[in-house]
């Protein structure tokens, strides 16, 4: 048997496969952040992924950045998330929630009247982002003072409690894809001359804080990390990403977190950097064939691989790579609509 298909425990999550579902915004969510029946319907039928990584959902306003992405902040989105966290259970699976929080990766557009755009400094990411009257170049943030960081640290660890309350098996902190804890380890996006800024212990300060109070809230072992070191996405500039992301494992080292989620995108050896200082499983993730995956796991290069593009048209992923079935293409113009095509119609293979 290919051994992506053994069962194995991260921290205190049991996975029934080593095939993970990897965290993707499919923009399905109500207006109002709540998850709606299709998100419902999309998470039972890909249930038998070893872990599914729910899609980056906000621990508080001023933390959506995009059209229709779920919240993790009020109780209508929790008792909705228990109807998904409860049907994925129903199947037997393991569903974790990755908290998102987009600082500066946003425009006013796609949030709340109320809500504002917030990073380290008032440097707006050079970029542009959908809204639903098209592209528009990211929003200028205002910089948060510390008593405001301080409150979106316990905004975390508030949505780790809700997660918890929601049913969900762990979470996972979103610290790739320049979103806000990357823009604090960034020296691009973080002019700040306080404890948050300046030096590589100041730039990981934040990071290390979110962390801590999510691990707090019921133990590191549900709390599993992903970064992505070296990847440029949404205007990230750090002149030493490799020093960056060493600063922060070493940073971390004490947390006995569930795992670390590597999204390899760029040229630094993220593996081998990981594995000097995190001693947990590591979920590896980024362009991965059953092929690839199957030999990475052979050579112990990492414990579970993590797929999305796959998982997209492919909701039993795990019966078509256990069986050699074909795999389905994505419609990539339905990654983002609002409709049940393209996202909860994909059939299951019929051999
Ligand atoms: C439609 C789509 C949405 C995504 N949304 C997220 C997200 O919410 N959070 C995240 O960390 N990564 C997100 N990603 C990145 C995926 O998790 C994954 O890293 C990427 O697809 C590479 O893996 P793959 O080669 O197996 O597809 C998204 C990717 C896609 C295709």
């Amino acid at each position: 048997m290919s051994r992506l298909l053994e069962s194995c425990n991260f921290g205190r999550l049991r996975l029934n496969n080593r095939i993970v579902m990897a965290p993707m915004t499919r923009s399905r969510a109500l207006d109002d952040g709540t998850p709606s029946e299709m998100m419902l319907e999309y998470y039972r039928q890909r249930a038998s992924a070893g872990l599914i990584i729910a899609e980056g959902t906000y621990p508080s306003e001023n933390g959506k950045g995009y059209c229709r992405t779920p919240g993790i902040v009020n109780q209508d989105q929790i008792d909705a998330w228990k109807r998904i966290t409860d049907a994925v259970h129903d199947q037997g699976g393991t569903i974790v929630l990755q908290v998102m929080h987009v600082g500066r990766c946003s425009h006013a557009d796609n949030k709340s009247k109320t809500a504002e755009t917030v990073a380290p400094s008032a440097i707006a990411a050079d970029g542009a982002v959908y809204t639903e009257a098209g592209m528009k170049p990211f929003s200028m943030p205002r910089e948060l003072d510390v008593a405001e960081i301080k409150n979106i640290v316990h905004e975390y660890a508030q949505a780790t409690a809700n997660a918890y309350e929601a049913g969900f098996d762990g979470v996972e902190l979103h610290g790739a894809s320049g979103y806000l804890p990357a823009q604090f380890l960034s020296p691009g996006s973080n002019h700040r001359t306080d404890a948050y800024g300046g030096s590589l212990e100041n730039r990981v300060r934040f990071f290390l804080e979110a962390l801590e109070a999510m691990a707090a809230v019921d133990g590191a072992e549900r709390v599993g990390l992903r970064i992505c070191p070296g990847f440029p996405f949404n205007d990230v500039k750090d002149p030493d990403p490799e020093e960056s992301t060493r600063g922060l494992l070493q940073g971390i080292s004490h947390l006995p977190l569930a795992y670390l989620h590597l999204m390899r995108a760029s040229t630094i050896d993220v593996i081998g950097l990981s594995k000097q200082y995190f001693k947990g499983p590591l979920i590896l993730n980024g362009g991965y064939t059953q092929a690839r995956a199957e030999k990475a796991i052979d050579k112990q290069e990492g414990d579970a691989i993590a797929f999305g593009n796959a998982f997209i048209a492919n909701p039993d992923l795990v019966d078509r790579f256990r069986n050699d079935y074909p795999l389905a293409p994505t419609d990539e113009s339905r990654l983002y609509t609002n409709t049940r095509e393209g996202y909860c119609d994909y059939p299951a293979y019929v051999a």
